[in-house]
């Protein structure tokens, strides 16, 4: 659920996600999202005016303020940090074409099969223990929240891969196709085409640093190219010390920076 009123010349749309919204594995359960006017050239004055506005509402302690914006916009990263803002979350993208598919000696990556189900579910859920510390803080409905988003994944494009060792699921890739066209939600992020979505990559702790989410994504971006893909997205938080280092390595690129003040109510 969602609504919307003016503030200037931007937007301020709240969402409500409720029990059950899968979106509240990585948000806050009420989201006021500010939609600043393309290519403005003073964010400070539309963050002061945000900032006025919401001094008058009573946000509740599971709320965020957050705003999606160009990362390589400096000038609006000043009022950002200025206004309490963190850059809790990257849009990346790579277009450049895959290179070899790497292996590991010993593992053996492949496309999920309907076996692996709870095996993958038990890695999806062990990414929000990771993340929990470095970002969103991980919240006690995750499994439930998380098992039928991947079972339909699963019964439909079963776009998931993994990497096994002596029969056990080490790694996993469960990812997506997005359709950016004319007046698609997809089209006010992202170049039009079609593009391999990265949803959620994980190794096993025990296993990390050791070349497995590289062969891995090795093998992911070579089949989405063959496929069509115009390229690939997804998101990492910067203060996760691994993503943040991972996914420049895989070649992607911030494209949009989401900033967050939570709860709403520390907005200054
Ligand atoms: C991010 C993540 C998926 C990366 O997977 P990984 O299997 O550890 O990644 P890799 O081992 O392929 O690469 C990481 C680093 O390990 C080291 N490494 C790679 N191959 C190696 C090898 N054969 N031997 C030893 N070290 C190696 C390298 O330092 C590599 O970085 P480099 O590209 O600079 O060489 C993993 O750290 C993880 O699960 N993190 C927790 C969950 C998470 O944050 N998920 C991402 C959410 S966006």
């Amino acid at each position: 659920m969602s609504h919307e009123e003016r503030l200037g010349e931007a937007v301020l749309r709240r969402h409500d996600y409720g029990p059950g919204s899968v979106e509240r594995l990585w948000s806050a359960a009420e989201v006021w999202q500010l939609f600043p006017p393309d290519k403005t050239t003073d964010m400070d004055a539309h963050l002061r005016a945000w900032c006025d506005r919401m001094a008058k509402l009573a946000p509740p302690a599971d709320s965020a303020c957050m705003v999606n914006w160009p990362s390589h916009d400096a000038h609006a990263i000043r009022a950002f940090l200025d206004h309490g803002f963190v850059p809790i979350s990257i849009l990346a993208t790579r277009t450049s074409p895959p290179g070899e598919v790497v292996t590991v000696d010993g593992v053996t990556i492949r496309r999920a099969r309907e076996a692996d189900f709870e095996a993958v579910l038990g890695m999806a859920i062990s990414t929000f223990d990771y993340t929990g510390l470095v970002s969103s803080p991980k919240r006690p409905e995750t499994e439930e929240l998380l098992r039928p988003q991947l079972k339909r994944q699963f019964e439909g494009d079963q776009l998931v891969w993994i990497a096994e060792r002596g029969g056990e699921v080490i790694a996993a890739a469960e990812c997506g196709w997005v359709e950016s066209e004319p007046d698609s939600w997809a089209a006010e992020l992202l170049p039009h085409g079609r593009w391999g979505y990265v949803n959620n990559v994980v190794t096993a702790p025990g296993a990390r640093g050791g070349g497995l989410g590289q062969a891995l994504m090795s093998l992911v971006h070579n089949e989405f190219h063959h496929a069509g893909a115009v390229g690939t997205y997804l998101y990492y938080n910067p203060p996760n010390p691994l993503a943040s280092v991972f996914w420049p390595r895989q070649g992607y690129r911030p494209l949009w920076t989401i900033w967050e003040v939570r709860p709403a109510s520390a907005i200054r």
